[in-house]
């Protein structure tokens, strides 16, 4: 499908995701033909700004974050502004009738496609007013895209969501895990569905344990205040690293549809097995980073940060053994790992194989490695097979070899980011790379629980310098079950 016309209205529009990712993919989208003249975009925000104003600041981000801007200023003829107060109905009146006459003139037949890209407080009184001041009811599609943090727990997750569903049904929500729409996110499943060579050993029989990490060289930043609140359980485990969890351990679904994938994906999440307080703390590790080296660079610790309590409590790195308790896993631990000011950013899956049978080369004092199977999600985007092969010499002998694919640098310019992705999908009306409301349910009960416990435990932070791989310990949660992060491997 091509060419879907729609009004897309941005709440938190002069926000820094709006110029870092939201214009930018719109933009894109729009430039490859993919959104046509039958759209337009009106930026909401609290300053007041006139639509001038709004484009030239989009124009300079745009053009920052895009390397071709051919067509931005056909493009621009599609923004506007509205300056306005999400708590006043008038502001909803005026936004009503503005969307009306965009509509007739751009020719949108109705569809309207709602963005909030502000904190959650305020989702609530938004979609009411959304709902009361009419701008729902519309001849075309209503469709909201939301941003994390979706709660902070359970129990909050579900007052907002009943707010939400006030207004809108569950499947015109589309709720962003950025990270489903990342190319070799999306890569997991058709590498495991479209090959015959690897679901026959995607189980307890020839998997010994899956390495899921993300790391990050960069701090806090500028978001102290809301990361204190957040930490890496929920900013990152939550969601992240849970979503890719569930798409590399979910059964094969009936089709690519996506009730059937979500199905799986729910499934799987349901059989993580839950923890009581001593499990939590054997097989979860926190840790806060304290000053260090970021490429050379002495860099503060967490608790310095802007807008940090000096004896902070919160996590800037999580580690944890997940067990998955069906048929296919039972046995096999997923080892998750994610953090801040590490020892460098990367986003890496990686599936280890159990030995073979018996080693015939041993008597030769080979020691054969372990296969791997390495997915390279970021910032290197590929694939590669760990092997054992005969050396190129005389006599038996073996070594490591490895097959690698990597994407073009090509392909790379022309992806611009997962929210072209997820803005599309979201345009088209396909929700399998968003979060449902069941996935939700089952993730905050298991990280639920981590919580409670770390909450009424004071952790002994700092325990991890910047520039590192993280707490010592979180390396003997693997080496008590034999193994070991596969760090430094591509
Ligand atoms: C966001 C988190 O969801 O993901 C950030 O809130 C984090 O704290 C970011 O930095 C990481 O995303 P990526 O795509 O750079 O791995």
């Amino acid at each position: 499908t091509k060419n879907i016309p729609c009004l897309i209205t941005i709440f938190g529009a002069t926000g820094d995701l709006s110029h870092r990712k939201l214009f930018p993919s719109i933009f894109h989208l729009y430039q490859q033909n993919q959104l046509n003249e039958n759209i337009a975009i009106i930026g909401v925000g609290r300053r007041d700004w006139t639509t001038d104003k709004f484009r030239s600041e989009i124009k300079s981000s745009v053009e920052k974050h895009v390397q071709d801007t051919d067509k931005l200023d056909e493009f621009m003829e599609h923004v506007f502004y509205q300056s306005h107060d999400v708590s006043d109905a008038s502001s909803y009146q005026d936004l009503l009738e503005f969307s009306e006459d965009l509509d007739s003139k751009f020719k949108l037949d109705g569809n309207r496609l709602f963005y909030l890209a502000m904190a959650p407080q305020f989702f609530g009184t938004v979609t009411d007013f959304l709902k009361s001041s009419g701008l729902t009811k519309t001849k075309g599609f209503k469709r909201l895209i939301i941003e994390k943090p979706f709660g902070n727990d359970l129990a909050s997750a579900e007052e907002l969501n009943k707010q939400i569903r006030r207004s809108f049904k569950e499947e015109e929500i589309f709720r962003i895990d950025h990270y489903l729409g990342k190319d070799m996110v999306q890569n997991i499943e058709v590498l495991r569905f479209a090959n015959a060579m690897f679901e026959p050993l995607w189980n307890n029989k020839y998997i010994s344990n899956v390495q899921v990490t993300s790391s990050e060289i960069l701090g806090v930043e500028d978001r102290g205040g809301y990361y204190e609140n957040s930490g890496a359980l929920k900013d990152m485990f939550q969601n992240h690293m849970l979503q890719m969890v569930a798409l590399l351990a979910m059964e094969p679904p009936i089709s690519l549809n996506s009730e059937d994938v979500r199905n799986e994906k729910v499934k799987v999440l349901r059989s993580i097995r839950p923890l009581d307080e001593s499990e939590v703390k054997q097989n979860f590790v926190r840790g806060q980073y304290d000053r260090g080296k970021i490429e050379g660079e002495e860099v503060k610790s967490y608790r310095e940060e802007d807008k940090v309590a000096e004896d902070s409590n919160t996590p800037t790195f999580v580690a944890g053994k997940l067990l998955i308790d069906n048929f296919r896993w039972a046995g096999v631990p997923f080892f998750i790992r994610t953090g801040k000011r590490m020892k460098k950013k990367g986003i890496q899956v990686i599936v280890e194989f159990k030995e073979v049978p018996m080693n015939l080369y041993y008597q030769r004092d080979n020691q054969l490695e372990s296969n791997l199977l390495v997915i390279n999600i970021q910032p290197n985007e590929g694939l590669s097979l760990h092997l054992n092969a005969k050396k190129h010499v005389q006599g038996i002998e073996t070594e490591p070899v490895q097959l690698s694919y990597s994407m073009s640098a090509q392909d790379k310019m022309n992806t611009v980011d997962a929210y072209e992705n997820l803005i599309y999908d979201c345009l088209k009306g396909d929700s399998t790379n968003f979060t449902h409301w069941e996935e939700l349910k089952a993730t905050w009960k298991y990280v639920d629980i981590i919580q409670n416990v770390w909450d009424d435990d004071k952790a002994p932070f700092p325990n991890y310098r910047a520039g590192t791989n993280g707490p010592i310990k979180s390396q003997l949660l693997l080496s008590v079950d034999g193994f070991k992060w596969w760090d430094d491997i591509n």
